[in-house]
Formats: C-alpha cells, sequence, structure tokens
C-alpha cells in the first residue's frame, strides 16, 4: 500500500487540515500507512477525503481546533496521541491570506493574520514538542511560502507573518534538534487551492482592471503553473523520510526555481 514504510503506523496532526493543501496532506500521510488526525474549524471536510482514500480512509479522523486557541490546540494533540497511539509528525497548514499593502491593511486584518499564521503555528509547536518528546523523536513542518523568504509588495501581512514562522522554524529546530525533533519550513510557491484563488481576486480587485487568470503573479516565473496541493503534499512526506534527517531548522522552497 505503501512506497513510504518509515510511515506505517505514524501518528500525524495536521492543522488546517480541510484546505487544499490540508485534505491533500492528510491524504498522502494516511495513504502511506500513517494514522491521521485532521484539526480545523469545522470537520465537514473530513468524509469526502475518508471516502476518496477507500481502505486508508479509516485511517483518518477529525478534530475541530481554531489555532488560535491554546486549549483547543492542546486539546487536539491530546486527541491525536490517543487516537495514533503516539505522536510523529505536527503540520502546521492553517492560514489566511489578505492582500493589502503595509499602509492599508486595516489594523484587524493585521492582527488576525498575524494570530492565526505566526501564533497560531508556535501554539501548535509548544503543544505538538512535549508530545513528539514523548515519542522519542519526530518532525514539525510548517507551511511557510516563498513570500516568508523574499518581499511582494501588497501582501503586507501575509509577507510578515511567513517572515516570522520562517525564522521560528530556525529558532524551534535548534531548540529542539538535541531531542530528535526536526522543524523544517515548507515554502511553496503559488499552489491551486482556494487560498490561491481569494490571493488572485485579492490582487484583481486592487488593480481595478479587467480580471488577469493569475493576477501576474506567475510573470516572470520559469514554469508557467501553479503547483498542485498533491505536490506540495509529496514533498511533505519526503520531509518526514530517514533520507530528510539532516534537513532540520531551515526553509526549503517549492518553487521550480523561481526565487
Ligand atoms: N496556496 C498557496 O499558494 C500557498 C503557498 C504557500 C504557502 N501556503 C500556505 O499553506 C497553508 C495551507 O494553505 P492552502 O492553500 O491549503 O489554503 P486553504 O485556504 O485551502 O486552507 C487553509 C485552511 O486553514 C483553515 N484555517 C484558517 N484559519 C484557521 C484557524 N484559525 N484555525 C484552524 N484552521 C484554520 C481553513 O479553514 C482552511 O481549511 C497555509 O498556511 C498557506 O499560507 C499556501
Amino acid at each position: 500500500m505503501s512506497d513510504r514504510p518509515w510511515l506505517r503506523g505514524a501518528g500525524v496532526l495536521v492543522t488546517g487540515a480541510g484546505g487544499g493543501i490540508g485534505r491533500a496532506t492528510c491524504a498522502a500521510f494516511a495513504r502511506s500507512g500513517a494514522t491521521v488526525v485532521g484539526a480545523d474549524l469545522c470537520d465537514e471536510w473530513v468524509g469526502a477525503v475518508r471516502d476518496s482514500l477507500g481502505e486508508a480512509g479509516s485511517s483518518l479522523s477529525a478534530v475541530v481546533a481554531d489555532v488560535t486557541d491554546s486549549a483547543a490546540l492542546a486539546a487536539a494533540v491530546a486527541e491525536a496521541e490517543l487516537r495514533c497511539g503516539r505522536l510523529d509528525v505536527a503540520v502546521a497548514g492553517a492560514g489566511i491570506q489578505a492582500v493589502g499593502s503595509v499602509e492599508d491593511t486595516p489594523e484587524e486584518v493585521w492582527r488576525r493574520v498575524l494570530d492565526v499564521n505566526l501564533t497560531g503555528t508556535w501554539l501548535l509547536c509548544k503543544h505538538a514538542v512535549p508530545a513528539l518528546r514523548r515519542a522519542g523523536g519526530g518532525t514539525i513542518l510548517c507551511l511557510v511560502s516563498t513570500v516568508g523568504l523574499h518581499p511582494r509588495a501588497d501582501l503586507g501581512a501575509y509577507c510578515v507573518s511567513k517572515a516570522g514562522l520562517a525564522m521560528l522554524v530556525r529558532v524551534l529546530g535548534r531548540e529542539v534538534a538535541a531531542d530528535g525533533i526536526r522543524v523544517v519550513g515548507a515554502c511553496p510557491t503559488g499552489t491551486d487551492t482556494p487560498l490561491l484563488w481569494g490571493m488572485v481576486d485579492g490582487f484583481n480587485d486592487r488593480a481595478g482592471g479587467a480580471p488577469r487568470p493569475d493576477a501576474g503573479l506567475l510573470a516572470g516565473k520559469p514554469v508557467q503553473r501553479w503547483l498542485t496541493a498533491e505536490e506540495v503534499a509529496a514533498a511533505l512526506t519526503w520531509l518526514t523520510s530517514p533520507d530528510a534527517l539532516m534537513v532540520t531548522g531551515s526553509n526549503i522552497p517549492l518553487d521550480f526555481a523561481s526565487a
């Protein structure tokens, strides 16, 4: 069933599990033989993903947790340990976008983007590290972004939240390396999900002209397409493999040589 034998029997928690990358990630880990708990703001997504997995679907379950709520995340980690028997991998996938310049972004939008993308991931790390330690080590994978590594105008709060996340990966990676816990930032370029299409709409609105199918986001890129969520999920599973044991405390671009 699995060409990723190291994931057989592993316990995995994914936040943002109902989104584009989250669903594909839950599916990739479950198909590889892991027991997966997906957390999101609701659990309506889980039936469809489970059905698409056939037999492997029984190893996927859902919990409802807002990543800005520390107690809810602690409960999600405890639930994942209970259902999986142990926690080997935590994937921080919950995220929101907001198109707007640094000057124009409303204060409440700025605070919300940083709260979900940066503080929410920090809270997951805070609760997952002791569980990973109990398992004798493991991996935290954070969905950063190429725009956490390179600036993009008119995406101020999102870029800053992702840049903060990239530094969280670097700091925490150093703090927990001796415990056998790896922390890796995966930095995809534009990936075909609802979040990306919301961003495209936002850039088109801001430009005020005729809508463009890519809002100019593909301009100058050497490969003229978006990533698929499944490609990102495959990279995430590879980052948990024994072949990636030396990758920690760093942020890995998944971007077709664009940046
Ligand atoms: N799609 C892209 O182009 C792209 C590129 C680079 C990085 N990323 C990052 O990958 C991650 C997944 O993005 P996606 O493209 O699948 O987006 P998506 O919008 O499809 O999914 C995001 C999920 O996060 C959930 N979420 C939002 N706020 C939450 C909260 N407070 N608590 C719990 N869950 C919450 C949403 O309900 C949704 O299911 C995000 O962190 C995003 O920033 C996406």
